[in-house]
């Protein structure tokens, strides 16, 4: 792995040098403009393949035009500890490296999740006691370990489960834990890490309703109680060919900005497969594009609206094509690499919403 890391140093001091793209001023420099961090996950696949030279475009337009990154797997359990007491902080750490070497901030995702659990961890023979000693010692190390480089943290991903009468989503962690886990969890990280600003993600909370309530009543309940909590992440996955309304989304984040919380869009993907089959190509291209512009709208209109991500770079690496079997183009740049109608969407509205 210290050939990885090497190398990736290496790869950073040539794309220092790396003819800048025509894409100017690229959206990291619009955004800043908004007080707004703009960026993406990155897919380990395609920064060990940047890496090793192979993929020199995605670290290149990486660096160039966002300023915040985010781990697509690398930061969850699962990869961090593969084994039973051995951490592999390898890949962790060439991102954090790569992030500081452009001037991008990181959100570390995710302290713990109900996915990505390593494998040690999940069998019907480990106790609640080993699972709760696991938690808050991965909590601390990850805490004190980033401590200084990351901005934010997504502590507990998905929490949410608004048919349960506490509104929380049944896990082994909070199984383990007690019904007051996420409390424990949020006091842990910040004992770790006093300055890092710590999120509460999840999805489906966009468009008002159930969960978002569910959501808001979470918070809540954590501000009451005195428990750190800074930031709510909306993960903002339009898969289904959803229209947002952009007041709606507006007033949905007021309620948290209220509370005197961040908000961040912190995975935003429009998939195009579900659209109408009367569409053409380029009019499925121009609805996701117009669909990007009424989040991103209905976000710069609010105070504390300060993190905006997708969740990845390029449409060659998304998740989406597996999760909802398709062949499909969610994200801001195609599989060349070359701009969207929503990146120019993108970027129009942060070159011409005025900034505060
Ligand atoms: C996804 C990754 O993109 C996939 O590669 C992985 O197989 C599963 O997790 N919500 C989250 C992200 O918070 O961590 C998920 O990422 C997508 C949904």
């Amino acid at each position: 792995m210290k050939t990885l890391v090497t190398t990736i140093f290496l790869f950073g001091a040539a794309i220092a040098m790396a003819q800048q793209s025509d894409l100017q001023p690229p959206l990291r420099d619009l955004a800043a403009r908004h007080d707004l961090l703009i960026g993406c996950c990155v897919n380990t696949g395609a920064f060990r393949q940047a890496a090793a030279g192979d993929e020199p475009r995605f670290a290149a337009l990486l660096a160039e035009q966002m300023s915040i990154l985010t781990a697509e797997n690398a930061m969850k359990p699962k990869a961090l500890v593969p084994r039973r007491g051995a951490y592999d902080w390898s890949v962790a750490d060439a991102m954090f490296d790569f992030a500081e070497r452009h001037g991008m901030q990181v959100r570390f995702h995710t302290g713990l999740w109900h996915r990505a659990v390593p494998d040690w961890l999940e069998g019907d023979d480990v106790a609640d006691a080993e699972r709760a000693r696991f938690v808050e010692q991965h909590i601390q190390r990850v805490g004190q370990r980033y401590a200084d480089r990351m901005t934010y943290w997504d502590v507990v991903n998905e929490p949410i489960d608004p048919k349960q009468p506490d509104g929380l989503r049944e896990t082994i962690w909070k199984q383990a834990l007690g019904d007051d886990y996420l409390h424990k969890i949020y006091r842990w990280a910040h004992e770790a890490a006093p300055d890092v600003k710590l999120v509460v993600n999840d999805y489906g909370i966009w468009n008002g309703g159930r969960k978002t309530d569910a959501m808001y009543e979470l918070v809540k309940g954590m501000l009451d109680a005195g428990v750190p909590v800074h930031a709510v992440g909306f993960q903002v996955h339009l898969l289904g060919g959803e229209y947002p309304d952009p007041d709606r989304f507006e007033q949905t984040l007021r309620r948290f900005t209220a509370l005197g919380l961040e908000v961040h869009v912190t995975e935003m993907d429009v998939a195009i497969s579900k659209y109408d089959d009367d569409l053409s190509p380029e009019q499925k291209l121009q609805r996701q594009a117009e669909v990007y512009r009424r989040i991103l709208e209905g976000g710069l209109r609010v105070d504390g609206f300060t993190v905006f991500q997708t969740w990845g770079l390029t449409d060659r690496w998304t998740w989406v094509d597996n999760f909802i079997d398709a062949d499909d183009a969610p994200l801001l740049f195609d599989e060349q690499y070359q701009p969207k109608p929503a990146y120019f969407a993108v970027r129009e509205v942060l070159a011409e919403t005025a900034a505060d």
